[in-house]
């Protein structure tokens, strides 16, 4: 006997009295000083500050500086920052050019993990000790793939990539470079914020990727490029566009909530109510409540009646007085909502999670710099054995 059941789903392995939790649950594999999850309260903070406060009051490129540095920034830095990126969104004709090679019928997140790693060839220098190179490459991450992410949606589409707008600010402009549409303020500032929300979660799946290639010391493209990878699963970051799958399939279906609901419950079924449960959050999940309100305002400014932000208030509705969805702690995530306003921005579903990555820029650079001033050792933890031992080898030609 290899391994031994230690009770829940605890594996402990015999030889080595190693103990194995499947999916790390809850297993710390660092220290962060960058965002405190609540997950009983259903509270977040980036840098100590509450995510209500921030998504009301400041700007994605506020928070990404706060997060990235550290502090929110001065009048002069902001001027500054803001500044660098807006010189910097343009792209190489190389970039265009190498992407103008992809597959048009590609996934956006395939097609913008290789851009992200591409930059480290246009920018090889790996001085990752140097804060000047350190500074250079958050710029340049934070600019230039925004414009990487709306050149491929015109390309795909067989189009040229239009040029990044200077009087139009973060949001604003990557929505009229991706949509080719005078962007509406409203959905800007929405926009904006949903950035926000999305912009830091701790320990995720992609964030945790990050810090593993982080640790080898590899160049900050390679890390973001990684993270994007692994962003793009269904479980975590994919889950946007699965919601908005979903809801089109209710509707087609004749509006049947409950029917679905039924589906999510059924245990031979492997159908999960998407957007819906998570790994961390055993309360509201704090986006989805202002992701909610958003979706709301948004629709109305932008004159959008959508049936599927209806089924989505039924199914809410349902599951918050559904015992298994009671019992089992199953509350709306920020995925459940993100959809229907990026649908109704004008945004096509396959570049729902791509949206989800421009958010999670600033976490997954800040969790790198971090690394970077803490020296963390390489990331390699153990694994228990579980094939064969001691078996005789046997020749191929015999
Ligand atoms: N629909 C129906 N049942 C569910 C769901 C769901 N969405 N989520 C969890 N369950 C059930 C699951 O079947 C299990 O039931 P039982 O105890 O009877 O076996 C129980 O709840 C616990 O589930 P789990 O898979 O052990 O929970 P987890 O913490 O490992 O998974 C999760 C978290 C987010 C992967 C999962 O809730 C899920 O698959 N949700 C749907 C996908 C989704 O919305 N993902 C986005 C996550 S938020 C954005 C992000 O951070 O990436």
């Amino acid at each position: 006997m290899v391994v031994s059941q230690t009770g829940g789903s605890e594996i402990r392995h015999e030889r080595t009295g190693l103990v194995f939790r499947p999916g790390l649950e809850g297993v710390p594999a660092t220290q962060s000083s960058i965002c405190d999850i609540d997950g009983l309260q259903g509270r977040l903070s980036y840098r100590g500050y509450s995510l209500d406060d921030l998504a009301v009051h400041s700007s994605f490129l506020e928070t990404t500086y706060l997060l990235i540095w550290g502090e929110l920034p001065t009048p002069q830095q902001f001027r500054d920052f803001e500044h660098e990126v807006q010189m910097h969104r343009r792209v190489s004709f190389r970039v265009r050019d190498m992407m103008k090679c992809f597959p048009a019928n590609g996934h956006p997140m395939d097609a913008l993990q290789s851009s992200a790693a591409s930059l480290g060839l246009f920018y090889s220098r790996r001085a990752i000790d140097d804060p000047q190179y350190i500074y250079d490459a958050v710029v340049r991450l934070i600019a230039k793939i925004p414009t990487m992410v709306a050149a491929f949606q015109l390309i795909r589409k067989g189009q040229d990539p239009i040029q990044p707008r200077d009087d139009l600010a973060y949001s604003a402009n990557f929505l009229y470079m991706l949509t080719e549409q005078e962007p509406d303020p409203l959905a800007s500032r929405i926009f904006d914020r949903c950035l926000i929300l999305h912009a830091e979660h701790s320990l995720n799946a992609s964030t945790f990727s990050a810090r593993v290639t982080a640790s080898t010391l590899t160049d900050p493209y390679a890390v973001v490029a990684s993270a994007v990878g692994t962003l793009a699963g269904p479980l975590h970051g994919g889950a946007n566009q699965a919601v908005l799958e979903m809801l089109e399939a209710i509707k087609a279906d004749g509006g049947d909530t409950k029917k679905y609901m039924a589906k999510a419950k059924d245990k031979s079924d492997a159908f999960r109510l998407m957007g819906f449960g998570h790994r961390v959050y055993k309360n509201f999940d704090p986006r989805a409540k202002i992701i909610k309100i958003a979706a709301d305002e948004v629709l109305k400014d932008l004159g959008v009646e959508d049936p599927i932000l209806d089924i989505a208030k039924a199914l809410e509705k349902e599951a918050l007085t559904d015992s298994y969805f009671v019992d089992r702690k199953l509350y709306p995530n920020v995925d459940f909502y993100s959809g229907i306003i990026y649908r109704a921005m004008g945004i096509p579903v396959e570049m729902f999670t791509v949206m989800f990555a421009l958010g999670r820029l600033p976490g997954w650079i800040g969790q790198w710099k971090e690394m970077r001033f803490r020296n963390e050792p390489i990331g390699r933890p153990r694994q228990i054995y579980t094939g064969s031992t001691q078996r005789s080898f046997k020749s191929v030609s015999k």
